[in-house]
């Protein structure tokens, strides 16, 4: 029997050695977890957690390299129990954002703002990942995947992403009024800011959070993962805030774009994959669409 072993794109520094026992790894099944890529006609074997999988040979290259970034909003971790903005009942038709999400409704009442955040963060230490940040996790199991969030909460982190840019800033942190880019972490066991509490220079702290009427410092990097990404995806954001709204404007043309939310979200686009669902279940669809392409 004569056939050749190819190494794909992402495998050019193993030699063929390697392939070969790569090849025995497959034969005898022995405990191999990360996937691996062995070509040959027109096929690929992968091996993902120990089970070898024979798919067309165009499919997997694209399969294992593509780069997926997600931008993802409220809606994320609304299964987790963390009320959105906008929809009924969201926080925003409770509070006045001019009064608890502004640096001037800061100045005017500093307490009334530290409180509405220290009630969000022993929210968040009551409440877990849902199986959409669980899912997205385990994407990167066979792509390239960065996420790119609105959300204050660690609920992606928590649920084992490990790229994740955080655009409005984090709830778990707080800065000083003087050096808004220097978080300092906050302790679960002592998650509230009061009037008074200060930095080593002196500074009250406030929460790490990004006001409306503030520069959004991370905007740029996050449209540099954006400009990279081969497929992009947006789930549960309202699409109503900018500039995070406006990253869409920066994926490249002709690569797919995918939008889960239950409810409609306007965008300027016709060529969006809408998948109608909440984020469990939008993320287990668009995990066997990308898997099955
Ligand atoms: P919004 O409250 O504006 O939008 C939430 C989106 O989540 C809506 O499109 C809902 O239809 C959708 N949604 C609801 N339930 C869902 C579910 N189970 N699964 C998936 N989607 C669901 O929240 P954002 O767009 O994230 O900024 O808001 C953007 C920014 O506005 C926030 O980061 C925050 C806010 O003011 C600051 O505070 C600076």
């Amino acid at each position: 029997m004569s056939f050749q072993i190819g190494v794909d794109k992402n495998q050019t520094d193993e030699n063929d050695g390697r392939n070969v026992s790569l090849l025995g790894t497959l034969l005898f099944k022995t405990v191999f977890r990360i996937e691996k890529n062995i070509n040959f006609a027109s096929l690929s074997i992968i091996i993902i957690d120990n089970t070898a999988i024979m798919i067309p040979q165009s499919h997997i290259l694209n399969y294992l390299t593509a780069k997926i970034v997600i931008l993802s909003g409220a809606g994320m971790s609304a299964e987790s129990g963390i009320s959105t903005f906008r929809d009924t009942n969201g926080l925003w038709n409770n509070y006045k954002i001019e009064e608890v999400a502004t640096p001037e409704g800061f100045a005017k009442n500093p307490q009334l703002v530290l409180d509405f955040y220290n009630q969000r963060r022993k929210e968040l230490l009551t409440v877990e990942p849902n199986p959409g940040h669980y899912g997205l996790a385990a994407l990167e199991k066979y792509f390239d995947v960065e996420i790119i969030t609105q959300n204050v909460d660690n609920l992606h982190e928590r649920a084992g992403s490990s790229r994740v840019l955080h655009l409005h800033g984090e709830l778990m942190k707080s800065c000083s009024v003087c050096n808004p880019n220097k978080p300092y972490d906050i302790s679960p066991a002592h998650p509230e800011l009061h009037v008074g509490d200060k930095d080593s220079h002196g500074d009250q702290l406030r929460p790490f959070i990004v006001w409306f009427g503030e520069a959004v410092p991370m905007i740029e990097p996050a449209i540099r993962i954006v400009e990279s990404a081969d497929i992009f995806v947006i789930i549960g954001t309202s699409l109503n805030v900018y500039p995070a709204a406006g990253l869409l404007n920066y994926v490249t043309k002709g690569q797919p774009v995918y939008l889960i939310d239950p409810n409609e979200v306007k965008t300027y686009r016709d060529d969006i994959h809408i998948i109608k669902a909440g984020a469990a279940e939008g993320v287990k669809q668009l995990t066997e669409l990308l898997r099955s392409q």
